[in-house]
C-alpha cells in the first residue's frame, strides 16, 4: 500500500452522483481501490463503470446509510474485501428547504440521521480499523452553511455544524493512533442537490425569476463563479492522499471566498 494512491483502499459515501461520483472517479484515476456507497443503486452502477474505466478496483455498496448499522456494514465490506481501509470520504448528505417556523419533525430527523448520525457511525467504524492499522485519513464534507444563519435551511446547516464538531472530536480521538481527520467545505456547485435546493429557496422567498435569483447568489461569491465539482474533488483527493501528515482537525474551504471569516 502506497499513500501516493496505488492500492490505497478507499470508501466514498454518496457516490452515485454529484461531488461523490467525481471524488470516486479521481481516486480511481490515482490507482485507489474505491468502495462506492449510495442509496441510489441505479446511478451507483454508472459511477462503478466510470471508476472501472480508470482501471481501479471498485465495489458497489447500495444501502440507505440511515439504517441501523449500515455505515458500519459499508466500512466492513471494504475491510473484508481489501483487508483494511485507508481513506473514508463522508460525502452523502440530505438537505431540504423549510422556513424555520414551518419546521417539521420529518425533515429534521431525516437530515440529522444521514448528515450527523450516519457520518459519526462511519467515522467510528473506519476509525477503529484505522486505529489498529495505525494509519488512515477521514475527510468529512461540510458546508459554508455550517457557520451561517440560514433560516430556510436550518436543519441542514445545523447538521453541518454537527459535521464540524464530529471532525474535531474524531481528529483528537484518533490523533494518538496516527489517523488524520479533516473536513472540506465546498462552495456552490451545480449538482442535483444544489439545483433543487435553490429552486425551493427561490419559491419560499416568493421569487419566480429563478435565473436572476441564481445570478444574485453567484454574485455574492468573491471569485464571481460557482465551483466546478472537479476542482472541489481535487481538493478532497489531496486531503485523502497528499496532504502533509501534520494536518488534522482542519477545515478546508473550497468556496471561492464565500466562507472567509
Ligand atoms: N452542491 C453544493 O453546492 C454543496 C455546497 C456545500 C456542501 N455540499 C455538500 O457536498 C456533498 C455532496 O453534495 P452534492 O451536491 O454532490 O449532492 P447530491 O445530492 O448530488 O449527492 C448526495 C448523494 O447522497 C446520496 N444519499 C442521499 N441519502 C442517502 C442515504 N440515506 N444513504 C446513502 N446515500 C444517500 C444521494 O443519493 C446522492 O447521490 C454533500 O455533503 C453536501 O452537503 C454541497
Amino acid at each position: 500500500m502506497s499513500e501516493q494512491g496505488h492500492g490505497v483502499r478507499t470508501l466514498v459515501t454518496g457516490a452515485a452522483g454529484g461531488l461523490g461520483r467525481e471524488i470516486a472517479v479521481q481516486l480511481g484515476r490515482r490507482g485507489c481501490a474505491v468502495g462506492i456507497c449510495d442509496i441510489n443503486a441505479t446511478q451507483l452502477e454508472e459511477t462503478a463503470r466510470l471508476v472501472s474505466a480508470q482501471g481501479g478496483a471498485v465495489e458497489q455498496i447500495a444501502c440507505d446509510l440511515t439504517a441501523r448499522n449500515a455505515p458500519e456494514e459499508a466500512v466492513g465490506r471494504v475491510v473484508s474485501l481489501w483487508g483494511g481501509i485507508d481513506v473514508l470520504v463522508n460525502n452523502a448528505a440530505y438537505g431540504v428547504i423549510e422556513p424555520f417556523l414551518d419546521a417539521t419533525y420529518e425533515a429534521w430527523t431525516r437530515t440529522l440521521a444521514l448528515n450527523v448520525t450516519a457520518l459519526a457511525m462511519a467515522c467510528k467504524a473506519a476509525g477503529r480499523v484505522m486505529r489498529d492499522q495505525r494509519s488512515g485519513r477521514i475527510i468529512n464534507i461540510t458546508s459554508p452553511g455550517s457557520r451561517m444563519a440560514l433560516p430556510d435551511y436550518t436543519a441542514y446547516t445545523a447538521s453541518k455544524a454537527g459535521v464540524d464538531s464530529i471532525t474535531r472530536a474524531a481528529a483528537v480521538a484518533l490523533a494518538p493512533h496516527g489517523v488524520l481527520v479533516n473536513s472540506l467545505a465546498p462552495g456552490m456547485m451545480d449538482t442535483e442537490m444544489q439545483r433543487s435546493t435553490e429552486a425551493d429557496l427561490a419559491r419560499v422567498n416568493g421569487r419566480d425569476d429563478l435565473k436572476a435569483f441564481l445570478d444574485e447568489r453567484t454574485g455574492r461569491i468573491p471569485l464571481g463563479r460557482r465551483a466546478d465539482i472537479s476542482e472541489v474533488a481535487e481538493a478532497v483527493v489531496w486531503l485523502s492522499l497528499d496532504a502533509p501528515r501534520y494536518m488534522t482537525a482542519e477545515r478546508l474551504n473550497m468556496s471561492g471566498g464565500l466562507d472567509k471569516d
